[in-house]
């Protein structure tokens, strides 16, 4: 039996302008996605797929997550068709947009296949397995995803859009501060959602041009003020990097009624996280008493929240 894991990610800067080769900032979660492959007496390949979900996630994503599995397969040398497995997926990582669930469970599965077919790759064979799994749900992706699922930690990642490694580093951070993640409940489309990002810039060049522009400065600006703790100008920064993102059209009113609760409770800042349109919203709460009192306001709108911490170390803390 071989096994492997993925951690799920926050997006604290840059979802969407990543695509573009822009630098962005991600936190690995506490939380991450189990896989577990067993060799059966066939025919074929089965999946079983036991992860927490937001309500309908696994329905939604199922055609996809078919055509990453092949992907990965391919990727990986592996033919169930000859050497039949089952595969298992599990974990403490809820299934839902903005998580990078599909990432999580593409590295937790190619490392489970690595270990039961002894293949020995490397944690950067495992990413670009990763990557190209990350390609069965969207077709373009920056691949900020699969990267924090295998290394953890806070990384500033930067794509190379001549296709080469992406280039990543740990985001040097002292002091661990306190997030809270709002759920919408509702599960987004990355590719529709980045197709239509893409359409923008390519109909309105100049103003796309212009936001990026923005983005650029912003980002350099947040990597400081994680760096030296700034707490007031990351949330300020955290607002800043939302207001670019309404502008390219990836809110929605669910997303909007989150910000506004954990603005209304103290947050410092907040924001859409992933892939936007759905998914999930993340304020800055820092301190557990702030924490608290924003997630609680979400539970009481009727939204599922989740409480992290983000922090120097491998892997940041927080259930979901
Ligand atoms: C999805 O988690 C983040 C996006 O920027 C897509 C990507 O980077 O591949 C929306």
């Amino acid at each position: 039996m071989g096994t492997g894991h993925g951690y799920g990610k926050v997006i604290l800067f840059g979802e969407h302008f990543v695509v573009y080769g822009l630098p962005a900032i991600v936190s690995a979660l506490g939380s991450r996605t189990v896989a577990t492959v067993e060799r059966t007496g066939g025919p074929g390949f089965e999946l079983a797929d036991h992860r927490l979900e937001s309500p309908g996630y696994k329905k939604e994503k199922f055609a996809e997550q078919s055509a990453s599995l092949e992907n990965i397969f391919s990727a990986m040398g592996v033919d169930p068709r000859q050497t039949p497995f089952r595969i298992m997926l599990g974990g403490d990582l809820v299934a839902a947009s903005g998580v990078g669930a599909s990432a999580a469970s593409c590295v937790a599965i190619a490392r489970a296949l690595n270990d039961e077919f002894r293949l020995g790759l490397s944690e950067e064979e495992i990413n670009a397995i990763g990557y190209e799994g990350e390609k069965g749900y969207h077709g373009t992706p920056s691949g900020i995803d699969n990267t924090a699922a295998v290394y953890g930690g806070v990384l500033r990642f930067r794509r190379d859009l001549q296709g080469g490694p992406p280039f990543f580093e740990p985001v040097r951070i002292r002091q661990t501060f306190e997030i809270v993640e709002g759920d919408t409940g509702v599960t987004a489309s990355t590719q529709q959602v980045v197709g239509d990002v893409r359409r923008i810039r390519e109909e309105q060049p100049e103003f796309f041009a212009g936001i990026l522009l923005s983005y650029e400065k912003l980002v350099a600006a947040a990597t400081r003020a994680i760096e030296s703790s700034g707490m007031e100008e990351l949330g300020r920064l955290m607002n800043e990097n939302l207001d670019l993102l309404r502008k390219i059209g990836v809110s929605s009113r669910e997303l909007e009624t989150l910000i506004e609760i954990a603005g209304a409770n103290g947050a410092l800042g907040a924001k859409i996280t992933g892939t936007g349109r759905g998914g999930l919203m993340v304020a800055l709460t820092p301190g557990k008493k702030s924490q608290e009192k924003v997630a609680l306001a979400i539970e009481k709108a009727g939204f599922r929240a989740f409480r992290a911490s983000i922090g120097p170390g491998p892997e940041s803390q927080g259930g979901r």
